[in-house]
């Protein structure tokens, strides 16, 4: 199953991902993170992407589709597939529906997951993400032990650039004038359904209903 996560920034993607292809071996592909990769090993995509980033806005479509296309082909043909912050814009979804069609696949579930801009923007103010091994934290909602330390390598934990205040403004203006017509793509969409999920919750929460759904089934 091809299933893409759809939301806004801090919303909880990335945090339901990781778990979700921790316990199913699903393959987790983050536009996201692959262009911070791309940025901290100084590659031509990753000096292109930076000012995009920086700004809060979205990377130009024909790189991420480049991106994407290149990083599919890397996955075994077999593996269940969590797209996380891709596709962003009509473009995008047209480019990853043309990309699929070519090799036989098709997007199954579009998992649309919904919380307030006050959430979002708390949630951003608190992410702490670990410099060693990645692990997210939240100050407000889920802290590490020690103060900046991470609790599983006692690596340096620090807050990405663009979750300072006036660029998260951005992001979630963004989000709406670009990546928000991806809802009604999806509803009039010939092989997605698009799923909603409430995640203003617990994590483990918003994890029992995205379980389900990926798995084929409707939230409880
Ligand atoms: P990207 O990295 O994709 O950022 P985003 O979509 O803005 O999403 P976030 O990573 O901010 O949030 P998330 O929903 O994953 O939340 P998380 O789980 O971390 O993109 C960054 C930039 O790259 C873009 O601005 C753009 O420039 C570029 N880009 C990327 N993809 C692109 C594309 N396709 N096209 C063009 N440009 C692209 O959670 C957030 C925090 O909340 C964490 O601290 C977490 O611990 C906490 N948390 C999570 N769930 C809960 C919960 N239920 N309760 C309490 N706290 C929670």
């Amino acid at each position: 199953m091809i299933a893409i996560l759809l939301g806004a920034p801090g919303v909880g993607k990335g945090t339901q991902a990781v778990r979700l292809a921790d316990e199913t071996g699903a393959a987790h592909v983050s536009t996201g993170d692959l262009l911070r990769t791309a940025r901290r090993q100084g590659t031509e995509l990753g000096r292109k992407a930076q000012s995009y980033m920086d700004a809060g806005e979205l990377v130009p479509d024909g790189l991420i589709l480049d991106l994407v296309r290149e990083h599919l082909t890397t996955l075994p043909r077999t593996s269940d597939v969590l797209l996380d912050g891709f596709p962003r814009t009509i473009a995008q979804a047209e480019g990853l529906d043309d990309a699929l069609d070519e090799v036989g696949l098709e997007v199954g579930r579009v998992v649309l997951f919904e919380a307030p801009d006050e959430t979002l923007v708390k949630r951003l103010a608190g992410r702490r993400t670990c410099t060693k091994c990645g692990a997210v934290y939240n100050t407000y909602f889920g802290p590490p032990e020690r103060d900046g330390v991470c609790d599983r390598c006692g690596g340096e934990l620090v807050q990405r650039p663009d979750d300072e205040p006036q660029t998260v403004r951005r992001r979630l203006e963004v989000y709406t004038e670009q990546t928000e017509p991806l809802i009604a793509y999806y509803e009039n969409h010939d092989t997605a359904e698009l799923v909603r999920i409430e995640a203003d919750r617990l994590p483990e929460a918003v994890f029992e209903d995205f379980r389900q759904v990926v798995g084929g089934g409707t939230p409880a």
